[in-house]
């Protein structure tokens, strides 16, 4: 799929290992697609702080922002769309799930004071990439934007983003969580008989363990959550189906790295295992200066750089011209290395067409005037580097 087919959809999800560029990509995207005419949303995770300041997103709170058109005519880059952008802050957006999902006021109140829920919003491994994954659906649901497109965490994570919806709903359901339900609802049957026992049994072993307090705070928690499970699962069951969809296109981005391409490799193999679609790879950081470039020998070098030194400066200019030869020389070399690996990688992933590279730029990409010549490597075709 090409990258502009890709800005077609309504969600793209930007998967990759730390640090290879996702966040980068994840924006540019949504430039794009913004300066194209849509209404873009960019969810970012962890931007780093000089792209946040200079987009001017607001560091806490979930608010989706228009950044100014004015910054972007600043930098020189016509904008036909909007570019809104937010982040991500687990603990307000969990509240904001449960205010959305509470049944009524007291029941609202009686979570977000609960100790437990406090641990699961702000601690839990895991809760950081459901409450992106949940805030997605509401995002998507409200059908405001164009595209939303959406930046995760680094891998070992990423998948989690994928699955923590169903993993929480299932953290919700599970055994453990009824039998400490159990003993608060009046079931009369043999079954409930025997597991209200077993309940009392585990209560009073954990009550040892953790102390009542804790076990008031898990007893309330689950008894508070117990109208929720079902509405839990329905959003996350719809956002797993809506994200395996044509409406979704999920990029991932690499460097050439050994260990990178190990782990894009097995991210990939996940994501197509578990039933998602890879759209394109963007292979990030590849050396390109010296691609196809002639050799040139050091004479050649020497009467170009130092046509008429005198004879006393002579060893002086040969050795510079010898410098630079090796420089040159490294450089093609490593344009070549690149562009092989990259054609194996394109080969194994059988998806050539949906394979983009971006060149290493001198410097990071911190200000708009950087993410717009990203982007144009990206999209126009310009050679950057
Ligand atoms: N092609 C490039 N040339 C030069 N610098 C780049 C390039 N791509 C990304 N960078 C810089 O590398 C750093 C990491 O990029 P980015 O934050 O997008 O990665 P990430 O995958 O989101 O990282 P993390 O896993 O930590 O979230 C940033 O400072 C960014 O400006
Ligand atoms: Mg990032």
């Amino acid at each position: 799929m090409s990258l502009k087919e890709a800005l077609e959809r309504k969600i793209i999800v930007c998967l990759g290992s730390g640090g290879v560029g996702k966040t980068t990509t994840a924006a540019v995207l949504a430039l794009e697609a913004a300066r194209s005419g849509k209404k873009v949303l960019v969810m970012t995770i962890d931007p780093a702080r000089r792209l946040r300041s200079a987009l001017g997103i607001p560091e806490v709170g979930n608010f989706e922002s228009r950044v100014d058109p004015a910054i972007f005519e600043a930098a020189g880059i016509p904008m036909a769309g909007e570019f809104h952008a937010m982040m991500l802050d687990t603990k307000s957006a969990f509240d904001d799930v449960i205010a959305r999902v509470a049944p009524d006021g007291a029941t609202h109140d009686a979570i977000l004071k609960n100790r437990l829920y406090q641990y699961v919003s702000t601690t839990l491994a895991g809760s950081r990439e459901y409450v992106a994954a949940e805030r997605l659906y509401d995002i998507y649901r409200r059908g405001v934007y164009d595209l939303v497109v959406v930046d995760t965490p680094p891998t070992k994570n990423a998948l989690d983003f994928l699955e923590g919806p169903g993993r929480m709903s299932k953290f919700l359901d599970d055994r453990i969580m009824k039998i400490f339900l159990l003993p608060m609802t009046a079931g009369s049957g043999l079954k409930e008989a025997f597991i209200r026992r077993t309940s009392a049994v585990i209560y009073r072993i954990l009550a040892v363990v953790f102390g009542d307090q804790f076990l008031g705070d898990m007893n309330s928690f689950v008894w508070n959550f117990r109208d929720m499970y079902g509405e839990f699962r329905r959003r996350a069951d719809d956002l797993s189906a809506i994200l395996r969809s044509d409406a979704a296109a999920f990029m991932l981005v690499t460097s050439l790295e050994k260990e990178r391409t190990h782990e894009a490799g097995y991210l990939a193999r996940q994501l197509l295992g578990r039933g998602y679609r890879l759209n394109g790879v963007v292979i990030n950081r590849v050396n390109t200066v010296a691609l196809g470039a002639a050799p040139v020998s050091p004479e050649e070098i020497e009467k170009a750089f130092f046509p008429d030194v005198c004879d006393a400066d002579r060893p002086l200019a040969r050795r510079t011209a010898a410098l630079l030869v090796r420089r040159f020389d490294y450089l093609r070399e490593s344009a070549r290395r690149d562009a092989g690996a990259v054609a194996a990688l394109a080969a194994s992933w059988g998806a050539k067409k949906g394979v983009h590279t971006v060149p290493a730029f001198d410097a990071d990409i911190h200000d708009l005037k950087g993410l717009d010549l990203f982007r144009k490597t990206l999209f126009d075709g310009l050679a950057g580097g």
